[in-house]
């Protein structure tokens, strides 16, 4: 493995931006410092532009089967994607059926992964159901397979969601165990009701799907999911947070003691409900559960994130071809398939509307994208930060660069953008995965297969827990 030397950067960690040298070997980032020596280096110029720690994406479904399809994008073509965007860890997650050992669904989505990621990768693993049988395999879960995070769906109806019961015992099971439990937020009882009734009514078009989901359906459940993790003494992280309402409950969560964490995506942050009543059925490019928001929403998500309440952003990665895969509800908004492709995006949306539009320093950027999701998913210290010792996982930025996002442009395996024509200040010009080039002056130079599996480590609330609280 190469020596090499990034020079005159200015380095951005969840606390620090200052200039320096930084040195890697052996993948690793082996030292920090000005002027350091050069001898056997591959030397790379870095005036002018940051670096970053890679970012890590705590929230994808690729290769998924969802809605009467599968999701466009694989491990190849989205990992390839997340490189181009920054991104250098990706966790994604791995569905289970009832009624089948969870080792079965685990290995179908190791063959998913193998020889594909360019990236390194891990997985979550979602619970069903729970009872003795399920109950037994999870110590092996985590300690053999190094899965640390469980997620419950609340929402779906008949398809993956979960009673309370499951949800309860999920996160007892959890907290005996050392695992973070997920929750798809969203009460699926009432939206199942919601969305027939429009149905029944004529109601077919994709803004119908926003208005069967109202975000007290989102409040509901989270405050829901909350008060169990409270009773359960357990810990929960609330995936895709969309709104207000369930800012709130997470926000009075913690406030009560509860350990309770937030992740919203860039959709939440930059699209709005209006883009779900576009003509001609375009709407459908925009359905995502929880659906978009009123753009009031926005500032206020904005606002938990600096302020912490909120402390990760995932890209909720699920792409589908508008021709011949979004097209499956026309006529019926419930059959269009949820979710969009942003896995490229979602670090340099988060850049232009975050830092460069003043709503977020450089470091708290650096926390959401990275590091928080680091801690709280066993990957620390590792990967989330640039710090001697750790991965060489960097991203070189030039701020002073833009670019305009397009489909016609993204590596993403998917016929439209969800942000077509949207111009981002800041530009990704080269990737480091311990220590090796993925991308390269914006080419990709990475094989598919050189991605790691990552064994994480367990969610605890000894030492490594001061040190999440001290940041989030
Ligand atoms: O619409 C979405 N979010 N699709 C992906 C599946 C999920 O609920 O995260
Ligand atoms: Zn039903
Ligand atoms: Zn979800
Ligand atoms: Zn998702």
């Amino acid at each position: 493995m190469s020596k090499k030397l990034i020079t005159n950067g200015t380095i951005v960690t969840a606390s620090e931006v200052y200039e320096g040298d930084v040195l890697i070997e052996g993948g690793k980032v082996s030292a920090i410092g000005k002027n350091l020596a050069r001898e056997g280096a591959e030397v790379i110029d870095a005036k002018n532009h940051y670096l970053f720690p890679g970012g890590i994406d705590p929230h994808t479904h690729l290769e998924m089967p969802f809605g009467g399809t599968v999701t466009k994008d694989d491990f190849e073509t989205g990992t390839i994607a997340a490189a181009f965007g920054g991104t250098t860890t990706i966790i994604d997650f791995c569905l289970t059926e009832k009624g089948k050992p969870l080792k079965e669904a685990i290995d179908v989505w190791h063959n998913k992964s193998k020889d594909k990621a360019v990236v390194d990768y891990s997985f979550h693993l979602m619970i069903g159901e729970i009872n003795e049988e399920v109950l037994s395999q999870l110590p092996e879960v985590i300690e053999e397979e190094g899965i640390t995070s469980f997620k419950v769906f609340m929402a779906y109806k008949d398809v993956f969601q979960a009673d309370d019961e499951t949800l309860y015992q999920t996160l007892i099971a959890a907290k005996e165990l050392g695992a973070l439990v997920m929750v798809h937020a969203e009460n699926g009882d009432v939206i199942h009701y919601l969305t027939k009734k429009a149905l029944e009514e004529g109601k077919t078009d994709p803004i119908f799907h926003a208005l069967t989901r109202p975000p007290e359906a989102e409040g509901e459940a989270t405050g829901r999911a909350a008060q169990l993790t409270h009773m359960a003494d357990s810990q929960l992280y609330v995936v895709h947070v969309s709104c207000n309402e369930a800012v709130e409950k997470i926000s009075e969560a913690r406030r009560k003691g509860a350990e309770v964490y937030g992740e919203t995506c860039p959709q939440y942050l930059v699209l709005d409900q209006s883009y779900m009543e576009k003509p001609d059925f375009e709407g459908a490019k925009y359905v995502w559960s929880p659906p978009l928001r009123d753009k009031s929403n926005q500032e206020l998500l904005w606002r938990a994130l600096k302020n912490g309440e909120l402390q990760t952003i995932g890209s909720d990665q699920c792409s589908f071809d508008f021709n011949g895969q979004k097209d499956l509800g026309r006529g019926d908004f419930t059959k269009i398939p949820n979710g969009g492709p942003i896995i490229e995006d979602r670090f340099s949306l988060l850049y232009s509307e975050g830092v460069a539009k003043g709503r977020i320093s450089l470091q708290k950027f650096v926390e959401v994208t990275s590091t928080n999701t680091a801690r709280l998913f066993g990957l620390a210290p590792e990967k989330g930060t640039i710090a001697v010792g750790s991965d060489a996982d960097i991203v070189i930025f030039n701020p002073d660069a833009s670019r305009t996002i397009s489909a016609k442009t993204h590596h993403m395996a998917v016929d439209y953008s969800a942000f077509e024509g949207m111009e981002v200040e800041g530009e990704i010009v080269s990737v480091l995965s311990r220590g090796d080039f993925i991308v390269k002056n914006k080419e990709l130079t990475a094989v598919p297969g050189r991605g790691e599996f990552l064994k994480r480590q367990k969610f605890n609330t000894s030492e490594r827990s001061e040190e999440r609280f001290t940041v989030m």
